[in-house]
């Protein structure tokens, strides 16, 4: 199988970020360069990613990083074989910058381009860090989303369960904001969670032992809110609290979405795991993830914490899985804000 070379560009929430990654197959890749800008400072006075200041930051910042990602992978532009971005979702100010300078470099160096889905992304960096063969069991917890998949090929995902409404990395960004952190909140609670204790505080696990896999998040965020209303609130156990309630919440669905994996691909005889997104940088989360894996017989495949949250080296490997199967994409392709994965 022949090995593709690919800048990949990562613009669609507040990580400017560019890669260029080698590969081919079920991988790993070889990451010749992976180059981010986190926009955390411009965003901070405001607790949240502002979209027009991130917009502005990426068109100020890509130009530069994408000569850092070339130059520290020791390549021109038309050393590479083709150049991937993130066409979406996302905020749209973002993909456009993004999506538009990958168009402009493709065009101008005559190579071709692929407009890539920045969840599919998420799904396949596991192969990018570990190399991976299909199908495996998905765990995609990111900031936007929340989804166990049966993942069969690139573009052919399953779907097991969804959030029906917040995701878990939105519930971790809210109750840092509840108490007091700064954003991203998943990062400060988990470091704060490690100083507290997790029974002190009585939270509640929505949809837990419920037929299917879906999640839910909200009542657990609103259980949080209340208890900081109710009084003065010790923060470390009540960090901690939230986040055993978010684990006993993924290791119960997970647990479930395993048996329908186990019953869809039984001919898999030891069928991988996969965690990926930003909350599976959570080193608590993983722990839990990894012994629950191994109790049901599934081998855990969990991209190092700088693949899990929003990187550029995924988007190129992204790219080189497009590029491996012909599925590239013309100059008119469009920037999505919405671009769900489709199900079969
Ligand atoms: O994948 P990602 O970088 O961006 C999206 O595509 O959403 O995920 C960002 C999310 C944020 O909600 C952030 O709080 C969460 O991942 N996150 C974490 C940790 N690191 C990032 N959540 C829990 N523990 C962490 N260590
Ligand atoms: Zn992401």
């Amino acid at each position: 199988m022949r090995a593709w070379t690919v800048l990949g560009i990562e613009t669609s929430c507040d990580e400017t970020a560019a890669a260029v990654v080698r590969g081919a197959g079920s991988g790993p890749g070889e990451i010749l360069s992976n180059i981010i800008f986190s926009q955390l400072e411009e965003h901070r006075p405001y607790g949240g990613v502002v979209p027009e200041i991130a917009a502005r930051a990426h068109v100020e910042m890509l130009d530069g990083i994408v000569e850092r990602a070339l130059a520290e992978a020791g390549l021109n532009l038309g050393a590479v074989d083709a150049v991937a971005a993130t066409a979406g979702p996302g905020l749209i100010g973002g993909v456009m910058v993004g999506l538009l300078t990958a168009k402009a470099l493709a065009l101008a160096a005559g190579k071709p381009l692929i407009a890539v889905n920045h969840l599919e992304a998420h799904g396949l960096s596991a192969r990018l860090s570990e190399g991976l063969e299909f199908p495996f069991l998905l765990l995609l917890v990111s900031g936007g989303h929340c989804q166990l998949l049966g993942v069969e090929g690139v573009g052919r995902f399953r779907l097991y369960g969804t959030t029906i409404d917040d995701a878990a990395g939105e519930a971790f960004d809210k109750v840092a904001k509840l108490l007091g952190l700064d954003y991203p909140g998943g990062p400060h609670i988990e470091a704060l969670a490690r100083e507290g204790n997790p029974k002190r505080y009585k939270l509640p696990r929505p949809l837990l032992g419920r037929e299917g896999a879906d999640f839910s998040f909200s009542g657990l965020k609103t259980a949080v809110r209340q208890v900081t209303l109710d009084g003065a609130v010790q923060a470390a156990d009540l960090a901690a609290s939230f986040q055993a309630a978010v684990i006993d919440i993924l290791r119960d669905r997970t647990r479930a979405a395993m048996a329908m994996f186990v019953r869809d691909f039984p001919q898999t005889p030891s069928p991988a795991f996969v965690m990926a997104g930003g909350v599976a940088a959570n080193g608590a989360i993983r722990f839990a993830m990894g012994a629950l894996a191994s109790a049901q017989g599934f081998a855990m495949k969990v991209p190092p914490p700088a693949l899990c949250t929003d990187n550029a080296a995924m988007i190129a490997w992204a790219g080189i899985e497009r590029a491996g199967l012909g599925l590239f994409d013309p100059l008119s392709a469009p920037a999505r804000a919405r671009w769900p994965l489709e199900f079969r």
